[in-house]
């Protein structure tokens, strides 16, 4: 191998730049690593005393950073020092759909990932490996090599020399370190054998060989992408029977098991709910529409887009389901929201489902409290665009169309209508549904949209129940 990796500069602290750093950081501790970025706040809550406060919640996060932060793991915005310093250079920016312009609602916006391709033709030093690990649309290796190959051209002597790999992040939210520490595969892309071999011999510290993938570099910016959509497919798959099974008696849970026994089909990613949500699936799935269309592919394009379109329109079903049930209105009705995040064990709710089923609700007229136990008042307000109001809890007089965070649920459901639950958090699974039930305003109902709940304590508890998929008569 030629090059001997010492200092590596991750360029974005996020959901993926901070904890793929640490687990790195903890695996290989002669290798010293700078995770750099431009939000302050951000790089100030990676490197606060108190481990409750780190920027993102991951279980075993917290384990991580306290060995090795300030050791071989620093934080700080000092870009252009780790840029110079630095022999391989991870891009871990954030790649969001375009809001306006060219492929705007569809395209991924590049203008990060562009940035740090010119802050790393500006500043760096001999030879550097830089790895994408941001999500990119396929070709955009291109465009980063060529921003490098001038600086490598106009460089005194040519002292500059880049290489370029792809190496996508297969993690998900929630269940990070474990996915970083044992992952299914570890894919590199590129076209030097050197620098290929470089990345892999950071990984293989402690991933087996034969789960360490060397591709061309378009198969695997493609790869990723097609990851995504395939396990959304899943979902919006399952998603659309649901509909079926409530209106026909069967129950979703029971087709999930019977065609999950099919080993060619597989039993993971078969669990019906509210839509999928999280920062990836739609934006990736709608950057494979972009591509497709681009190359003149419309029925490709049209294929993928319908498993967005089918999210869309199930998460519609389930906000107009709720409104029918409760006598077809919600003005000034209190609805108790279990679960802001868009799936357990994170406090990340870039497109949650709770954001599309709240908007609904309030608008509507409801009055919505929402209990989540790791989301703050602050993020739920950023992404309903609607200020807090308390007068919520207590007010005689009705707040139509207000929400307020909740903390504990027994009090969320003092003369509330209806619990509808959309994020899978364990301690839902253990409500006592007969202390609930004595609280709220009868006739009342509970909405399962995880199908977590016991089914027979909230019946017992003279509670009206409707479970995601289930049609049938109990
Ligand atoms: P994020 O928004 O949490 O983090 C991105 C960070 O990059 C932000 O903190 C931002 O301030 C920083 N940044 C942007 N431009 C910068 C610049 N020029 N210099 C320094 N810092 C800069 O995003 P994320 O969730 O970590 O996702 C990053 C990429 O990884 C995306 O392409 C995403 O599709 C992909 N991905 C995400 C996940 C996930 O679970 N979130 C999983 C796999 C892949
Ligand atoms: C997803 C992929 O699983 C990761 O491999 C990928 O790296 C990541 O996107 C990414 O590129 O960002 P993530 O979004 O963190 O990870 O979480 P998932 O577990 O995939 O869940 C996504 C959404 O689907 C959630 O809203 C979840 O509740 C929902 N889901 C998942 C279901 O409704 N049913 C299921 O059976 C599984």
């Amino acid at each position: 191998m030629k090059y001997k990796i010492k200092n590596i500069c991750c360029i974005g602290a996020g959901y993926v730049g901070g904890p793929t750093m640490a687990v790195i950081a903890d695996k290989c501790p002669e290798i010293l690593i700078n995770v750099v970025d431009v939000n302050q706040d951000r790089i100030k809550l990676w490197n606060s005393s108190d481990l409750e406060n780190l920027p993102i919640y991951e279980p075993g996060l917290d384990k991580i950073i306290n060995r090795c932060r300030n050791k071989n793991l620093f934080f700080s915005c000092k870009i252009k020092e780790n840029i110079q310093n630095a022999d391989m250079i991870f891009i871990s920016v954030n790649t969001p759909t375009k809001k306006t312009g060219f492929g705007a609602g569809k395209a991924s916006d590049l203008k990060w990932v562009e940035v740090c391709a010119r802050e790393v033709a500006k500043f760096s030093t001999g030879h550097t490996i830089v790895v994408e690990k941001s999500t990119l649309p396929v070709k955009t290796a291109e465009v980063i090599k060529n921003i490098l190959q001038a600086a490598e051209f106009n460089s005194d002597n040519h002292s500059l020399k880049f290489d370029v790999l792809s190496n996508p992040e297969f993690l998900s939210e929630g269940t990070a370190i474990k996915d970083l520490e044992k992952p299914d595969r570890v894919l590199i892309g590129g076209d030097n054998k050197d620098a290929i071999l470089s990345l892999d011999s950071i990984y293989s510290k402690w991933v087996p060989k034969n789960k360490i993938l060397h591709t061309n570099i378009w198969s695997s910016e493609l790869a990723k992408l097609t990851s995504n959509a395939f396990l959304a497919q899943r979902i919006s798959s399952i998603n659309a029977i649901s509909a079926l099974c409530e209106t026909t008696g069967a129950d979703v849970r029971e087709v999930s098991r019977a065609i999950g026994s099919d080993t060619r089909i597989g039993s993971k990613f078969l669990d019906s709910g509210p839509g999928f949500g999280g920062s990836c699936f739609k934006k990736d799935i709608l950057n494979l529409v972009y591509l497709s269309k681009y190359f003149g592919l419309n029925e490709v394009a049209d294929f993928w887009e319908g498993i967005v379109n089918l999210n869309n329109w199930h998460q519609r079903r389930i906000s107009e389901l709720i409104v029918k049930k409760l006598f077809g209105t919600v003005t000034c009705k209190k609805i108790c929201i279990l679960g802001f995040a868009f799936k357990a064990n994170t406090n990340d709710t870039r497109e949650s489902a709770s954001i599309n089923i709240c908007n609904d609700l309030l608008e509507e007229g409801a009055m919505l409290c929402i209990h989540d136990p790791k989301v703050d008042a602050i993020q739920i307000e950023k992404d309903l665009n609607k200020k807090e109001n308390h007068k919520i809890l207590n007010a005689e007089i009705p707040q139509e169309g207000q929400w307020c965070k909740v903390k504990d649920i027994n009090l969320a459901s003092e003369g509330a209508d209806a619990i509808v639950v959309l994020t899978e958090w364990e301690e839902y699974s253990q409500i006592n549904w007969k202390e609930v039930s004595k609280r709220m305003r009868q006739p009342a109902w509970v909405f399962d949209a995880r199908s977590i709940l016991n089914r027979s304590q909230v019946k017992k508890a003279n509670l009206n129940l409707w479970r995601i998929g289930d049609g049938t008569k109990y």
